[in-house]
């Protein structure tokens, strides 16, 4: 089975994803990391190449590059930055989707990003994309990850990001014709998993 949850920077995909893949033992896979991973190997002259998914037991996947575990040292701003211009880049993002689409054939998945619905997973079973206004995703970044900055410049990141992803050429952020949209601005976190799980269950009864 493949579920695929899109949406825009800080709108709640990976807390949301993760807690929903655990229920239903998918495989967990946040397309963002694996740019991000690209970018940690840009920033440390690494070989795209060497990029690889490792599956841990039914939801995790660790990820590395140059033989280096990269999964947990990807959160910093200047890798987020470095990696959505990485991911402007066409042979960059053909890399990422052969990557997750291999791992996709063999084994039920949950993948998180901005084109899985559109693009990597176009016959996903079930295809989810969430939205929140950039104010709201500033604040739940602020709080999620305790950043010590103005909400305001978190938010006009935010801002940027989202213009870079919308406007790129290449796989540009939207929803797939086919998928439920999903607005989390007065949802909270529970909320949003049950609606996405009841989506999924659904799918499941038929
Ligand atoms: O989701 P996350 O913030 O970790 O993604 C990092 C960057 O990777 C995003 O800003 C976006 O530019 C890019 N990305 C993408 N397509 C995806 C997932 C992430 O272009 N499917």
């Amino acid at each position: 089975m493949q579920v695929t949850i899109d949406g825009p920077a800080g709108v709640g995909k990976t807390s949301v994803g993760k807690k929903v893949a655990d229920r239903f033992s998918l495989l967990f896979i946040q397309s963002g990391q694996l740019y991000r991973a690209l970018a940690y190997g840009k920033l440390n002259q690494m070989d795209y190449s060497s990029l690889a998914l490792n599956p841990e037991g039914d939801s995790n996947l660790e990820l590395t590059i140059g033989g280096e575990e990269v999964t947990k040292k990807l959160t910093s701003e200047e890798i987020a930055e470095e990696a959505s211009k990485l991911a402007k880049k066409k042979e960059i993002r053909a890399l990422v989707n052969d990557r997750i689409s291999r791992i996709a054939r063999d084994q039920d998945v949950l993948v998180e990003g901005r084109d899985i619905g559109t693009e990597v997973l176009p016959d996903a079973e079930v295809k989810i994309f969430l939205t929140a206004s950039a104010k709201e995703r500033a604040k739940r970044r602020k709080k999620q990850l305790q950043i010590d900055r103005p909400l305001k410049d978190i938010e006009n990141g935010i801002k940027k990001r989202d213009e870079r992803d919308q406007n790129r050429e290449i796989s540009p952020l939207r929803p797939a014709d086919d998928a439920v949209i999903l607005n989390t601005n007065s949802l909270d976190e529970s909320k949003v998993v049950e609606r996405v799980a009841s989506l999924i269950g659904d799918y499941l009864k038929d």
